[in-house]
């Protein structure tokens, strides 16, 4: 079939209909150039306007496999795959092995792609586009999954408890060996006296023996003794200075949400989901709304299948078998666990650090992107992606305590050249710079800051 004829009888019946009805009628035989004649420049313009949306190029993402080598993977004709992207349902009712298998493999979780409403010669170039991207594809990852490793993995378990456990070992074994030492050394003494035809000892408890004993080895015992009281104070001295840091705090959550699945495998943005983050005080904690914008296609994990997700639909009334919203239904907002937590007495503004300051949210939660549930990043982790992030404040107290802030507020410059919001404030300044040498110095070499512009004021951070 050529392009006119085509195109001809394409401007006159429904598309998909009349693809099916050439498709029976002259099986395979395609038409010529869907891959080869298209323009690039101009398909990647449509790949963006129309299919980014849910497709990558090298990559299964977000709700769709990727379209790169789709040439090769393709194996019904080419009238299939413009039907297919013109009307998936319809392609699927040919029967054709290869979009049977893609809508097996697909479609339960990720449902059916929906219907683009792009022309033959618009296929054409975002074929032309996605087999030969320049750059091959910017976001190409081999394995998302290898690509994406978990903070514990990053940072395996330290197992801060494992001196106290060593300890308690040791204790009880020399408990055990005490005690059946003294056991078999009464045993013995025993069966001598009996040899000896006297009657055997009286059998002592457990406290007596082990008091006997303690007595008979009184310098050894003190010498223990002393050990477990020093190591008391040590343990109750490190437990009072960590009151008030929280780091590495990670609760238990309803649903096992992974930031690493959704930021980095993903590579969804940060505040798609807390949205209110440069705006407001608070970061606003997505709603299962928020979830369903994908979850109502991506049914079935790759981790949990359909349990951990189910749960946003539990949460929302969804029914994931008829794909249809349950009327009525009574939601059951999903009780996320607080993670951050200051105390009432503190005032602390996101909007002010992340749009005025211009700070990285990892400058303050750390490498987000490799969480699973929320946590607080320790600080150290925090300084460990200054490569990552040129600009990141590395700060040596421990994260969310009072000197954590007043430890930025030292260190932070503020640009107050090119920032409207200082502007004022900066001319302010100058006015009233008389006698003030701080001010002037500060002025002068243009370095302030946020200390100098009252960051260590109480009453900026206590209401
Ligand atoms: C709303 C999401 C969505 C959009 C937008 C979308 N697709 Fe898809 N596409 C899918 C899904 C999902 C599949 C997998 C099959 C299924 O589940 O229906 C798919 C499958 C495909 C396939 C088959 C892939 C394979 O491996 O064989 C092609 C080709 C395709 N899409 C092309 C396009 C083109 C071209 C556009 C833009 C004009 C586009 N799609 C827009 C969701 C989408
Ligand atoms: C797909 C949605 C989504 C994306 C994208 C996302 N988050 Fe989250 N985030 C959540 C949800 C849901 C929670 C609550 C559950 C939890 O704490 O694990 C959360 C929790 C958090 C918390 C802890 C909140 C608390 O209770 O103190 C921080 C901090 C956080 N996210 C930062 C980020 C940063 C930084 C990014 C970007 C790098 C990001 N998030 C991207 C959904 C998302
Ligand atoms: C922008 C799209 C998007 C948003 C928004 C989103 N997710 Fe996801 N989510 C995904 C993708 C993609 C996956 C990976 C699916 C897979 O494992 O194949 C995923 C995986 C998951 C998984 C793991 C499932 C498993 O068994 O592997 C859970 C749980 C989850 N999401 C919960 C949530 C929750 C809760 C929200 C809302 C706070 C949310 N998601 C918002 C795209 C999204
Ligand atoms: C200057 C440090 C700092 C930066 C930068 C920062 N946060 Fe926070 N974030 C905090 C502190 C402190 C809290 C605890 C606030 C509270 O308990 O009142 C917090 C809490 C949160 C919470 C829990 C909800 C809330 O508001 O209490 C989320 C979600 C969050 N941050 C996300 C983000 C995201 C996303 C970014 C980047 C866009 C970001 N944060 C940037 C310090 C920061
Ligand atoms: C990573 C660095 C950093 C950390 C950590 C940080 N801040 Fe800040 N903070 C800044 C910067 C930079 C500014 C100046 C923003 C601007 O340009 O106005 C600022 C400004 C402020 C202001 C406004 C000061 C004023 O003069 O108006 C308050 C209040 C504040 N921070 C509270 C806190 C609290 C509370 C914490 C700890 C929970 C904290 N900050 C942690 C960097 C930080
Ligand atoms: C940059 C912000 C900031 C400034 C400025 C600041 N604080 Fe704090 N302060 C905090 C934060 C955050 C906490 C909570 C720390 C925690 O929970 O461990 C705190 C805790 C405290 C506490 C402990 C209360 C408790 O819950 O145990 C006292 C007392 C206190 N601040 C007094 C002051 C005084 C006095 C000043 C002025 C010299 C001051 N703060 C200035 C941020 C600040």
């Amino acid at each position: 079939m050529n392009h006119s004829a085509y195109r001809f009888l394409h401007s006159r019946w429904p598309s998909g209909i009349l693809v099916l009805l050439f498709t029976f009628a002259f099986g395979a035989s395609g038409m010529a150039g869907v891959w080869d004649e298209g323009d690039p420049a101009n398909g990647e313009q449509l790949f963006n306007a129309n299919c980014a949306y849910c497709h990558y190029i090298n990559k299964e993402v977000l709700a769709a496999p990727g379209l790169g080598g789709i040439k090769d993977r393709w194996s019904a004709s080419e009238e299939l795959l413009v039907l297919w992207i013109q009307n998936p349902q319809k392609a699927a009712e040919s029967g054709d092995p290869y979009i049977k298998s893609l809508v097996e493999r697909y479609v339960p979780t990720y449902g059916w792609m929906a219907a683009q409403a792009v022309n033959e010669d618009e296929i054409k170039d975002i074929m032309a586009y996605v087999q030969n991207p320049p750059g091959g594809g910017a976001e190409q990852v081999a394995d998302a999954g290898d690509a994406c490793p978990t903070i514990d993995e990053m940072y395996p378990e330290e197992s801060s408890n494992s001196a106290t456990i060593w300890f308690l070992i040791l204790l009880v074994l020399f408990i055990i060996i005490a005690a059946s030492a003294s056991n078999v050394k009464r045993s013995l003494t025993n069966a001598y006296r009996e040899s000896e035809g006297k009657n055997p000892l009286a059998q002592k408890t457990y406290v007596e023996s082990l008091r006997e004993w303690a007595w008979n080895n009184i310098v050894f015992v003190s010498i223990i003794g002393l050990f477990v009281t020093a190591y008391i104070v040590v343990i109750a001295y490190q437990s009072a200075m960590g009151i008030g840091v929280y780091e590495g705090y990670q609760p238990e959550q309803p649903i096992k949400f992974w930031h690493s699945i959704h930021v980095c495998e993903n590579e969804v943005d940060c505040q798609y989901c807390h949205s209110t983050v440069a705006k407001s005080k608070h970061a606003s904690i997505p709603s299962a709304n928020v979830c369903m914008n994908c979850h109502k296609g991506i049914k079935n994990g790759s981790r949990w299948g359909e349990k951990e997700i189910g749960k946003i639909y539990t949460a929302i009334g969804f029914d994931p078998a008829t794909g249809q919203y349950i009327e009525d239904y009574e939601e059951q907002p999903i009780e996320w666990n607080k993670v951050h937590n200051l105390p009432d007495h503190v005032y602390f503004n996101h909007s002010q650090h992340v749009a005025v300051a211009g700070l990285e949210c990892q400058n303050c939660h750390g490498d987000v992107a490799k969480y699973k549930e929320g946590r607080i990043a320790p600080v150290e982790e925090i300084n460990a992606l200054v490569d990552e992030y040129p600009t990141l404040i590395q700060l040596s107290k421990p994260t969310l305590t009072m000197g954590w802030c007043i430890e930025c507020h030292n260190k932070a410059e503020v640009d107050l050249a090119s920032s409207g919001y200082y502007e004022e404030v900066h001319n302010r300044l100058k006015d009233d710079i008389r006698g003030n040498e701080e001010l002037r110095r500060y002025l002068e070499d243009e370095e302030v800051t946020v200390k100098d512009l009252g960051g260590w004021e109480c009453s900026k951070c206590h209401y």
